[in-house]
């Protein structure tokens, strides 16, 4: 998963850089910079020193030295007013010039605090929106682990709506794992032998409608394996590989193995991360997990939530993400 958003102190992750939300004299402060230059010790304060500031909006690098990071970039965030003071526009320019840096060392993974939504009072969703959209952005073109530090939950809330629709839809549709969907079937007074028949009548019907060449081709996708079906799909959409792995914020190395191994069994966030990608329909989402031998299942609130998502027709994996992080679930991708 080239984006991840984890929680976690940002002087503990052993990444190639940290970034730090410093502020224009690079002398260190209090939060996130105050963490930084503590861990790291008196000598980042020193080489610091030798930098000559930094604008609001640049960065610039310097070592480690005692953190578990090889690198510090620096970087000045917008102190936020009211958003009309281009506030936005310094923002991104921070994480493009960290990323920049970043690459230009040969970094491969780097770690991002959310910048300038401490003390610098820009609104915390907000500036998360403005980080996952540069970063994603840089991602398309730019082979980097990057992980986004949230270092308390509150800075990491999708809006209020957002969460009470979430919220109700799992009320609506979640079973506990003790309902067995026989025993539901028989509620509706439907046995399952019933079912099956319904099952086996509905494909006569299907194959009176299709021509012999559509049968063909229906009947050879059904015994196609999930990497046969995810390559079909990509095809079908007019999208690269590339594209389809990047959108569904999978590595590279990864869908090459699932490319050239037709037999290969994804994960289920992985195989959902795909579906998304492809913005498939819930059914066709559902025939590509069962490719994988899996299903959605209503007892799971991570299924729920992207059955959610897929059902606005909301295919934004970092927005699903967001939301995954914010009900307590893994995220998607590999
Ligand atoms: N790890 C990860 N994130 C952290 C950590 C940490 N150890 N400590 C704080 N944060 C988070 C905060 O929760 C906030 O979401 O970093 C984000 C940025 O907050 P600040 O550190 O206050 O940075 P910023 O808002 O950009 O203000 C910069 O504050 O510390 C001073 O010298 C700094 O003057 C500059 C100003």
């Amino acid at each position: 998963m080239p984006l991840e958003i984890v929680r976690n102190d940002i002087t503990k992750m052993t990444v190639d850089a940290i970034v730090n939300a410093a502020n224009e004299s690079l002398l260190g402060g209090g939060g996130v910079d105050g963490a930084i230059h503590y861990v790291a010790g008196p000598e980042l304060l020193a080489e610091c020193k030798t930098l000559g500031g930094c604008k609001t909006g640049k960065a610039k690098i310097t070592g480690g030295y005692n953190l578990p990071a090889k690198y510090v970039i620096h970087t000045v965030g917008p102190i936020y007013e009211d958003g009309k003071h281009g506030e936005k526009a310094l923002l991104e320019s921070c994480y493009r010039e960290s990323l920049a840096l970043a690459k230009v060392h040969n970094c491969e993974t780097v770690a991002f605090p959310l910048i300038s939504s401490g003390v610098y009072g820009y609104p915390k969703d907000q500036a998360l929106k403005v980080a996952i959209d540069v970063i994603s952005d840089f991602l398309l073109e730019n082979e980097m682990k990057v992980y986004i530090v949230i270092f308390d939950k509150a800075a990491y809330k999708i809006s209020e709506k957002l969460f009470s629709d979430i919220a109700e839809y799992i009320d609506d549709n979640y079973v506990d794992e003790h309902t067995d969907y026989r025993r539901e079937s028989m509620r509706m007074n439907v046995p399952m032998q019933a079912s099956i028949g319904l099952f086996e009548a509905d494909l006569c019907e299907c194959k009176a409608m299709l021509s012999d060449d559509d049968l063909d081709a229906k009947l050879k996708q059904i015994d196609e394996s999930f990497s046969q079906m995810l390559l079909r799909k990509i095809d079908e959409k007019g999208m690269t590989d590339a594209e389809c792995y990047k959108k569904a914020n999978i590595d590279r190395k990864l869908f090459s193995k699932i490319r050239s191994d037709v037999h290969y069994k994804p994960s289920k966030p992985t195989a959902i991360a795909f579906a998304i990608s492809l913005e498939l329909t819930l059914s066709e989402t559902e025939d590509m997990l069962k490719k994988a031998r899996f299903a959605l299942s209503h007892s799971n609130k991570f299924d729920i939530i992207i059955e959610y998502f897929i059902s606005k027709g909301n295919y934004n994996i970092f927005e699903i993400n967001e939301a995954l992080f914010a009900f307590d679930q893994s995220l998607l991708g590999a």
